[in-house]
């Protein structure tokens, strides 16, 4: 598939724009909001979970910034929201630098238009599972130099990539691409330990599978771990979401379980 996006046959919603709705975004059509509102009836915790994801990554990338690295590759990266990832670099550095790529045209659009006249950022339209594409993307090169530490940013896409074969081959090229002192940030759905009912998950799959092109795949703390096989885990480690260095102005839906985020989350250091 190189050099080429395979949107599979058309769906009508995306995973970009149900996200996007949770989140209390404008940037989604009547196709997603269905999608939304069907995933709602069987994990009725959606919106909360997306906001809890989008705090972990708002404080992971600052402790990030704060740590020195200037360059961001945003894979999955999303529709703009609250607490973008340039805003929050650009107010520590200047200077740094963000790719933001996504699968959904839409939140490509939504991402240049925000970023027009910011020469330290741009999006680019790049599929996870063709890595070279992404590495190769002249707008990637002009803006990123991989001899200098990247943090590579994985924030709730990998559980789109349900292939394990293509989600770790795709980890390893982008790890593989990096230089020393890079960072690898993830956070990732799983249904250890969490209360959900299969039929209720197995709805969830399914809608994922029949309205969007990228079908949800969950896995498990081992599974996850993987990703970091090698790199020097940042502390707390792999935890909940909610647990990953926490900050007293974040949303506390799960102050009392969290694991009932149903994401964990952690940030490694290629050494
Ligand atoms: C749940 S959103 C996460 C957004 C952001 N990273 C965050 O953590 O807030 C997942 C994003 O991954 C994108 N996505 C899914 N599969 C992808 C793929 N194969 N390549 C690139 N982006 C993908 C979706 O379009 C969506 O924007």
């Amino acid at each position: 598939m190189a050099g080429v996006i395979d949107d599979g046959e058309a769906k009508p919603a995306t995973a970009a724009r149900i996200y996007d709705y949770y989140l209390g975004g404008t940037y989604n059509f009547p196709a997603d909001r269905e999608a939304a509102q069907a995933m709602l009836q069987v994990l009725p915790l959606g919106p909360q979970l997306a906001r809890t994801n989008r705090a972990f990554l708002r404080r992971a990338v600052r402790f990030l910034a704060e740590s020195g690295v200037r360059q961001f590759l945003d894979v999955g990266s999303g529709i703009p929201t609250e607490g973008n990832v340039h805003e929050i670099v650009q107010r520590i550095n200047p200077d740094a630098r963000v790719v933001y790529v996504d699968i959904d045209p839409v939140a490509v659009a939504e991402s240049l238009e925000l970023l027009e006249g910011n020469e330290g950022a741009t999006a680019v339209r790049g599929d996870l599972r063709d890595p070279q594409s992404i590495l190769s993307h002249p707008q990637v090169t002009a803006l990123l130099d991989f001899d200098q530490p990247i943090g590579l940013l994985l924030g709730a896409v990998l559980h789109f990539v349900p292939d394990d074969d293509l989600a770790y081959d795709a980890v390893g090229q982008l790890r593989a691409a990096l230089a020393p002192g890079s960072y690898l940030l993830v956070s990732h759905a799983t249904a250890d330990e969490a209360p959900h009912d299969q039929g209720e998950l197995d709805v969830a799959h399914d809608i994922y599978r029949r309205k969007t092109a990228t079908p949800l795949g969950l896995r498990s703390r081992a599974q996850v771990e993987r990703f970091f096989t090698g790199l020097d885990l940042v502390e707390p480690g792999l935890v909940w979401m909610p647990l990953w260095r926490p900050a007293p102005d974040d949303p506390q839906y799960f102050a009392d379980d969290p694991k009932l985020s149903s994401g964990l989350a952690g940030v490694g250091r290629i050494p």
